[in-house]
């Protein structure tokens, strides 16, 4: 397969990628979008991290550098919060528009000081589906090439309806873009076959079940709920 060149895939959908002093920035003549982590920063706090109901999600306890694959890392947010909370990160975008925006942030957050160690934690396969990642993953698992990872985390849709206007709008040039996930089925499949401590599965709060799979159990925000697989180990 030839090299996929995000610029072009952009003006294909009507759309112009651009670098800007403020950092890569897709826009459509009259909407701008660029991942930006700086804003994460207040959620980054210790006393805040620890509340983060993604952060309680996913804890690993006991376990002094636990690993999660993020299989649908859109712009890296829920990464970063999982890396503050000291998770090494695999990243995996499919979308190499959204790859080459997230690239941008995490290349920026590696000069910021407040962001520095967090992101040296994140690891982006930019481009690549994460289905293929998981299944070489499950491969090299079988060899005992790796060990298994403690979390495979899955977020597979960008907000259809949301109250904030501003936020509908820019998701909007999202939309442009943003194959379908790859049927919910196979993605939870995939993640399953990593043997992970937990499988971390991020709905609208009250959004059906990913791929119908009843989880251990739910906890659920306002806007969010996090329902969390357990496998049985093998
Ligand atoms: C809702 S966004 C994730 C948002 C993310 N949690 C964040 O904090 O910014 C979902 C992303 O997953 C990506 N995606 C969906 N299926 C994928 C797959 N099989 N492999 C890699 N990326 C995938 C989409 O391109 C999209 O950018």
């Amino acid at each position: 397969m030839g090299v996929v060149d995000p610029f072009s895939v952009a003006r294909s959908a009507g759309l112009e990628l651009i670098g800007k002093s403020e950092g890569l920035t897709l826009t459509d003549g009259t909407m701008e979008l660029r991942a930006d982590f700086g804003r994460m920063l207040p959620r980054l706090k210790q006393g805040r991290l620890q509340q983060e109901l993604l952060v309680k999600a996913a804890r690993a306890k006991g376990i002094e550098r636990p690993w999660a694959i993020d299989a649908t890392a859109g712009f890296g947010e829920d990464s970063l919060l999982l890396a503050a909370a000291g998770f090494s990160v695999d990243l995996y975008e499919q979308d190499c528009v959204i790859a080459a925006l997230l690239k941008d942030a995490l290349d920026r957050a590696a000069d910021d000081p407040a962001l520095a160690a967090a992101v040296s934690r994140m690891r982006l396969h930019a481009g690549e589906d994460s289905i293929a990642g998981l299944r070489h993953t499950a491969e090299l698992i079988g060899q005992g090439e790796l060990a298994a990872p403690d979390v495979v985390y899955l977020d597979p849709m960008f907000p259809g309806r949301t109250k904030s206007a501003a936020v509908k709008k820019k998701f909007q040039l999202l939309h442009h873009l943003e194959q379908p996930c790859a049927d919910e089925e196979t993605l939870v499949e995939a993640a399953l076959a990593v043997h992970p401590r937990k499988v971390v599965i991020k709905r609208p709060v009250k959004g059906p079940l990913l791929a119908g799979v009843k989880p251990s159990y739910q906890l659920a925000g306002k806007a969010v709920r996090y329902d969390v697989l357990v496998p049985p180990h093998p």
